[in-house]
């Protein structure tokens, strides 16, 4: 009910009605929700169900990782990495790595999601490579980035720790395909794999984002039972009883009314970097352009991450009264984990005087509510996701919830939502221009391209 009250409650919202209108179109896309589940397509509604041996070796590698090793470094972009990053900001202390050993119980943590010289460069300056662990996460096995991370690392710890370097890298990749595997086989690293079914960005509760998981210490069983809760609730075909079609409806009538941009608000410091997965889950998977009937149909939502309550003071001006073109997703939380109080100082000054005696969890939240109320009044579309209490429970459920979501938002716009042809072109035109074998052609495309 709270997460509808503003898409119906404001002129620009729905009514029950407009829900009604869609019953054929959401039956249909059920239907096919359903047949994908259970015969192929969306093999990652299966991982919350990933049999106890694949776990168990899951653990039993992270518990051996956690005592002999000091850094663990996660290799990958995109998919190989959105997930890790929200789950581990979720999850561990925020400062973490700062954090005493003993205080930690596992090694420093870093996600390396990127080529830029300096940031490789510094990260290799401040990690010692006879206690570090890397971990090479590609599905393809092929993406540049990650390989050529993992190619100076290979390098760097032959050099460094001589020929014990193997048992300093793991590799999770496709069983079959792809480079990673044949080098992780020859060379005899520890490897995991990413069902052949599963897209990136779908891919954090295989031992993408799994093992990293349990090096940090995170319940990765309650995680995926949280996650196998959510995908129960959401085998309901009837959309008010089913969170995630819910929220898929409500987004397809706001597409349909123009809302371009969908912004996804934490109000939590530990959500920040769902923003992030979410980001990257909406626009791959929604940002598609086919063909209607003859006619060139381009389509998606932009998304646009904010963080509550410091883009109150940055974004949400232009979210109030800005043009009408966006939904606005809060991830509120009921419970924070931690509590301090606001001192009853300053009693002579009113104007902050109000504050003692409050506590910043009180004024966070007031602060959540306010603006959904300022969107409210303005007539902007909003909806609430209220988390009980940030656990590996409810990330489970809300990393479920929010892929159900798209991909039923997906079925119900009758695009492919598991694809990312733009982003392949992209990989496949930095092939050619680094001189990849096979990428000629491409090579000349590119070459013939008009001068900027
Ligand atoms: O969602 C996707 O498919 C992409 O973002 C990939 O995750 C990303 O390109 C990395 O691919 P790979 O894991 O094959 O290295």
């Amino acid at each position: 009910n709270h997460m509808m009250s503003d898409f119906l409650g404001s002129r620009e919202g729905f009514s029950p009605e407009d829900m009604q209108g869609l019953a054929d179109r959401v039956g249909q896309a059920h239907g096919s929700m359903a047949e994908k589940k259970n015969n192929g397509g969306m093999d990652w509604r299966r991982l919350p169900f990933t049999p106890g041996h694949i776990l168990e070796e899951i653990l039993k590698v992270a518990q051996n990782l956690r005592k002999e090793f000091e850094t663990f470094v996660l290799l990958g972009i995109g998919g190989s990495a959105l997930g890790p990053l929200a789950v581990q900001t979720a999850l561990n202390h925020l400062h973490y790595n700062e954090l005493p050993r003993e205080k930690r119980g596992g090694p420093k943590i870093y996600i390396l999601d990127n080529v830029d010289p300096e940031r490789v460069r510094a990260l290799l300056d401040v990690i010692d490579p006879a206690t570090t662990v890397f971990n090479v996460v590609s599905k393809s096995g092929s993406t540049s980035e990650t390989m050529a991370q993992f190619m100076i690392v290979q390098q760097w710890l032959q050099e460094k720790v001589g020929n014990q370097y193997a048992r300093h890298i793991i590799a999770t990749t496709d069983r079959e395909r792809g480079n990673l595997i044949k080098i992780a086989q020859k060379e005899g690293y520890t490897t995991f794999y990413v069902p052949s079914g599963v897209g990136g960005r779908y891919s954090e509760l295989s031992p993408v984002g799994l093992l990293p998981a349990a090096v940090a210490g995170i319940d990765i069983k309650e995680m995926l039972a949280g996650a196998a809760y959510m995908d129960q609730l959401c085998e309901e075909g009837n959309v008010w009883a089913n969170p995630a079609y819910l929220l898929a409806v409500l987004q397809y009538l706001a597409m349909g009314r123009g809302k371009n941009i969908s912004v996804m608000m934490p109000y939590a410091n530990s959500l920040k970097y769902f923003a992030d997965w979410y980001a990257q889950l909406w626009a791959e998977s929604l940002g598609k352009r086919f063909n209607l009937r003859g006619e060139e149909v381009f389509m998606g939502q932009t998304p646009v991450k904010a963080l509550g309550a410091t883009d109150q003071h940055s974004q949400v001006q232009l979210y109030t009264e800005g043009p009408f073109d966006k939904v606005v997703g809060f991830l509120a939380v009921e419970e924070y984990r931690q509590e301090v109080a606001i001192p009853k100082t300053f009693e002579e000054i009113p104007g902050i005087a109000f504050l003692g005696g409050h506590t910043l969890g009180e004024l966070i939240k007031a602060e959540q509510m306010a603006t959904e109320y300022a969107l409210l009044k303005a007539q902007r579309l909003n909806y609430t996701i209220l988390l009980p209490e940030v656990n590996a429970f409810t990330v489970g459920q809300l990393i479920q919830l929010l892929e159900i979501q798209t991909a039923f938002l997906g079925e119900l716009l009758n695009i492919n939502a598991f694809d990312q042809p733009g982003v392949e072109e992209g990989k496949n035109a930095t092939y050619a221009l680094l001189g990849r074998p096979g990428y000629e052609e491409k090579r000349m495309e590119l070459e013939s391209r008009p001068a900027k």
